[in-house]
Formats: structure tokens, sequence, C-alpha cells
């Protein structure tokens, strides 16, 4: 008797946690999002800003250029937030509690990096991500590309210089009144990095603050220039008619550099 029960149970949450079929999920999508207003600003209160909770990944450092004063790297970031204008009973749905959509079927924040130095514009450009959207409106999206910012370079230690470049990062036409940016209880992650060969990646910080009267996430990032020989020779291939922005000592370092690294190399 009992062993019955248990199996008549179990096959119960099978079906509970499996009832779901594709006409669940287009009569979800026909009552919740076919007439959905994305243009709106998602809030219950409209006195209280929405909370958006970010962590930062860093997938590559993809450039540093002494001269231009520039860094480029790839990275992404995975906002949460919870949507006001959407929710559904799961159990109307043969137990769908998530549903995977394209990003633009609802609103999502205008992400930009404002220390930018191409575009002033939403981070994910016009690409289209998923995004998760639970039954009571949470929503995980995860954006993310190539990001070049201005970073002030230091070459007083050429080369054995690390460099501190900072991204900032704000939701651009919704001030603090409308949108915070709040950090997620992890709020960095390194778990999809590449290491580039020229630089290595030493410590980062984040943070929220108010500038400008937007929440603005800062993230930085500190770099340490890695191969002494190979930089030397990428900086004189690459900068040669440049050498005149760098201080003549330091143009004197760098081919006294040149001279021993190429005695070294020859005697190995
Ligand atoms: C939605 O987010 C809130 C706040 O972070 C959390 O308490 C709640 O458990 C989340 N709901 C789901 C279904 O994950
Ligand atoms: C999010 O940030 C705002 C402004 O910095 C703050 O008032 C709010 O308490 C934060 N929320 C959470 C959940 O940390
Ligand atoms: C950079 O990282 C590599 C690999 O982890 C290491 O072997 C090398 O010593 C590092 N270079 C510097 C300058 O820290």
């Amino acid at each position: 008797m009992s062993a019955i029960f248990v199996i008549v149970l179990a096959i119960l949450t099978l079906s509970k946690t499996n009832g779901q079929d594709i006409s669940n999920v287009k009569q979800l999508y026909t009552d919740v999002f076919a007439n959905h207003q994305k243009e709106i600003l998602p809030k219950i209160d409209q006195n209280t800003p929405l909370q958006i909770s970010v962590t930062m990944y860093l997938m590559t450092i993809t450039k540093f250029d002494e001269v231009d004063e520039t860094i480029v790297i790839l990275g992404a970031m995975g906002c949460s937030w919870n949507d006001g204008g959407i929710s559904w009973d799961p159990t109307s749905y043969g137990n769908k509690y998530y549903t995977v959509l394209s990003s633009e079927k609802i609103w999502t924040p205008p992400i930009t990096l404002i220390n930018a130095v191409d575009v002033l514009g939403p981070v994910q450009g016009d690409t289209k991500t998923n995004v998760y959207i639970f039954y009571d409106g949470n929503v995980t999206w995860p954006l993310g590309g190539v990001m070049s910012a201005k970073c002030t370079t230091d070459i007083s230690k050429f080369p054995y210089d690390s460099q501190t470049c900072k991204f900032q990062f704000l939701s651009w036409g919704l001030d603090q009144t409308e949108l915070t940016l709040n950090l997620s209880s992890d709020p960095f992650s390194a778990q999809f990095f590449t290491p580039n060969s020229n630089w290595n990646f030493s410590s980062y910080d984040i943070r929220i603050i108010s500038w400008n009267g937007y929440s603005t996430l800062e993230f930085s990032i500190t770099i340490k220039r890695a191969s002494l020989y190979y930089s030397v020779m990428v900086t004189l291939k690459q900068n040669t008619r440049k050498l005149e922005h760098i201080s003549g000592t330091t143009a004197l370092l760098v081919l006294c550099i040149l001279k021993d690294s190429t005695m070294s190399s020859s005697v190995s």
C-alpha cells in the first residue's frame, strides 16, 4: 500500500515539474507578453527608484594603448530587477515558473559606459540576448561587449608599470530618483577570463557612487605590464612615429633595454 502511495506521489511530483508543454508557453506569452508595454519604466511604486542589481564579468583585457591613453576590454554584466508589469500564476500555465524570451520583448535598462572613447550608447548596442523572466516579475538579463575607456597613462615606472583604468557605467537618461544600480552579493566574476600575454590582471575595485545625480557603477582594474622584451619591441615598432610624445629619458631607457634584451637573447 505504502509503496504504491510513494509511486503515485512520485508521478504526481514529476508531472508537477514536467507538466509544461508548448501550449502552456504560448498561452503564457499571449496572456502576459502580447500586450506588454515595454516602453514603460516597470516600477510598481513610481516614487521609489527601480533597483538594478549588477554583477560585472571581465572576459579579457583586449588592449592597452599608452599613447592614445585608452584601454579596451571585453566585459559583461549580469543585471536583475523586478518588472512590476509582469506576473503570472504558475499553476495556470502547467507550473511554468519562468520563461526565456528575447530581450527586445521587455523593458531593459539603458546601461551606458559614460567614459567610452568611441560611442555614447547602451553597452549592449543593438544586440539582442535572452532574458529569464520569473512568475513574480524578476528579470535576469546578461549584456556585454567590447568596452573602450579613456585611461590616463602613468609611464613613470615604465617598463615595470602598472596602470589603473576606470569604467563608469550608468543608466543614461534615468537619474537616481528613477533608477539605482546596486551591487549583487557577488559583484565581480573572472570565471570567463582569458589572460592577455602583454598585461597581467592584478586587481579590481567595484563600487556604486552617486555622480551628477546618477547612480553610477565604477569598475576599476589594475593591470601590470607582463613581458618586458615583448612590450619594448611592440612599443618601438608601433610607436616609433609617436616617440616624441614620450619624454627623452624614457625613449633612451627604451633603447637601452632593447639593447640589453637583444644581447641576452643572442647569448642564450
Ligand atoms: C525575486 O527577487 C526577490 C528579491 O531579490 C527575491 O526575494 C525573490 O525570491 C525572487 N523570486 C524568484 C522567483 O526568484
Ligand atoms: C540600492 O541602492 C540604493 C541607492 O544607493 C539604496 O538606497 C538601496 O538601499 C540599495 N538597495 C539594496 C537592496 O541594497
Ligand atoms: C604575469 O602572469 C604570468 C602567468 O600567471 C606570470 O608567469 C608572470 O610572472 C606575470 N608577470 C608579471 C609581470 O607579474
